[in-house]
């Protein structure tokens, strides 16, 4: 899994830990030479009651103006709510990187206001955190402890909690690998029937160690494998007894590009799916959602291909505290291609991949665009002060479910019971409803 972070070329405002540094002048002290003439003047004002209210009064009036000025002309663009929470702990703690600067920084959100009702999801964090105190003992509970190269908690939690709200007739897995995922499936939605597709069977890693083969679940596997774009789902859900197809939750953990995914899911006729790694742009090794959504004209879209903007200073910057994050010489390829990876649409595990002009990849979004009802990012659980996690850039993400200095919930929670590794695999699971333009 990667991740990296993807920072738009706005300058950064007043507080910020980036704008710090190259804030050094606000720090000296004024020097003021007065002349002679100007002595003078001061000592009249001084010394005449109403020359010295007038000039009292006008000192607040300027000083009334600069307040006001500064409130209605900063660029409402770069602020959010928690932007500048988030700043004032960072600079409070002192703690450089550790905070999210989520809107300041940019991350590309193709929902807000864009989706097509302007629907959102119906659940709150209030909902979620409810449900992290129910998962946290299933998770204990999970028959493969160690899912390297498979989802951890954060991810597993979203799984879990979604299609326990979304209780879908039928589910079907793209990606089994040992089978966690079915295995957290399962966990939700005890009596559901699911589909499973994977190259290799799960119970093939049954010989060497923990996997998960479940009892109720159609394996389309091993020498019976499909690939989802070529099952023939109108049979396949006839026999599982589903002619309501919005009744269904895909599930997409293949590393395959989603753009190619969203569009064999809306040809058959889906709503509900789910992307597990959406894949942040510059990382990765498939064209994913996020990297579509990444677009100049979308709020907190659009990269800097300069090595002397500010983006490039903040990525340096940023690479310093977390792992998954890309400075400009990897963010940006040939031609100053920044799009997708360094300009590719990648497919397949970086089996295949296309170099796609800037044009193309404005026309995906705004397909996307075009069919998306609902896009949400699925939160961290907690701010990595809290789970020490050190892979992905907590400004590339939406605010985590348990914010920073939180301790006490996330002990409550059952949280803090979890190995810090299993906070590390956060790639911004996604989920969309879908639905084809009506004309
Ligand atoms: C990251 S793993 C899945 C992890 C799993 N969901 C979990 O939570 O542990 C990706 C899986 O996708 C499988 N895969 C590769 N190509 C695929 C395809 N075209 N369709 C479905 N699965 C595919 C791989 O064999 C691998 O098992």
């Amino acid at each position: 899994m990667q991740e990296g972070i993807m920072l738009s070329t706005r300058r950064q405002p007043p507080g910020s830990p980036e704008g710090r540094a190259d804030d050094d002048s606000k720090t000296r002290k004024p020097t003021f030479i007065i002349g002679g003439f100007a002595s003078k003047l001061f000592g009249f004002l001084l010394e005449h009651p109403i020359a010295k209210l007038v000039v009292t009064s006008l000192l607040l009036l300027l000083l009334l103006a600069s307040v006001l000025a500064y409130t209605w002309l900063r660029p409402a663009v770069c602020f959010s709510s928690y932007g500048s929470f988030a700043r004032t702990a960072l600079v409070s703690s002192g703690a450089d990187g550790l905070t999210s600067d989520f809107g300041s920084l940019g991350v590309p959100y193709i929902s807000k206001g864009r989706s097509k009702e302007g629907k959102t999801v119906e659940w709150t964090t209030k909902e979620l955190r409810k449900g992290l105190e129910e998962f946290v003992p299933i998770y204990e509970s999970r028959p493969i402890k160690n899912n390297l190269h498979g989802m951890g908690f954060d991810h597993s939690f979203g799984l879990w909690f979604m299609a326990r709200w979304l209780k879908p007739d039928l589910m079907i897995e793209s990606g089994a690998f040992k089978g966690h995922s079915t295995w957290v499936l399962r966990q939700a939605m005890p009596d559901t029937p699911i589909i499973s597709l994977s190259p290799r069977h799960p119970e093939k890693y049954l010989k060497k160690g923990p996997a998960y083969v479940d009892g109720n679940c159609t394996y389309f596997a091993g020498k019976d494998f499909v690939d989802f774009g070529s099952v023939k789902w109108g049979s396949v859900l006839q026999k599982h007894g589903v002619s309501d197809f919005s009744r269904v939750l895909v599930f997409f953990d293949d590393h395959q590009n989603e753009l190619k995914r969203l569009k064999q899911a809306l040809k058959v006729g889906f709503h509900h799916l789910i992307f597990e790694d959406n894949y942040d742009t510059g990382t990765g090794d498939h064209y994913s959602l996020r990297q579509i959504c990444d677009q100049s004209y979308i709020r907190g879209g659009g990269h800097s291909c300069f090595r002397d903007s500010d983006e490039a200073r903040i990525r340096i910057k940023r690479k310093t505290f977390w792992e998954k994050a890309v400075d400009v010489s990897e963010l940006c390829g040939n031609g100053e291609a920044w799009w997708g990876v360094r300009g590719e649409m990648r497919d397949d595990f970086n089996l295949s991949n296309k170099a796609i002009s800037y044009a193309e990849h404005f026309q995906n979004s705004r397909f996307v665009e075009s069919v998306l009802d609902i896009y949400w990012d699925l939160p961290p659980v907690a701010d990595p002060s809290l789970t020490h996690q050190t892979r992905y850039d907590p400004a590339r993400a939406p605010d985590p479910i348990i914010e920073v200095g939180r301790f006490g919930l996330f002990r409550k929670l059952g949280l803090s019971r979890l190995e810090a590794s299993v906070f590390n695999g956060y790639t911004q699971m996604v989920y969309v409803q879908i639905s084809a333009l009506v004309s």
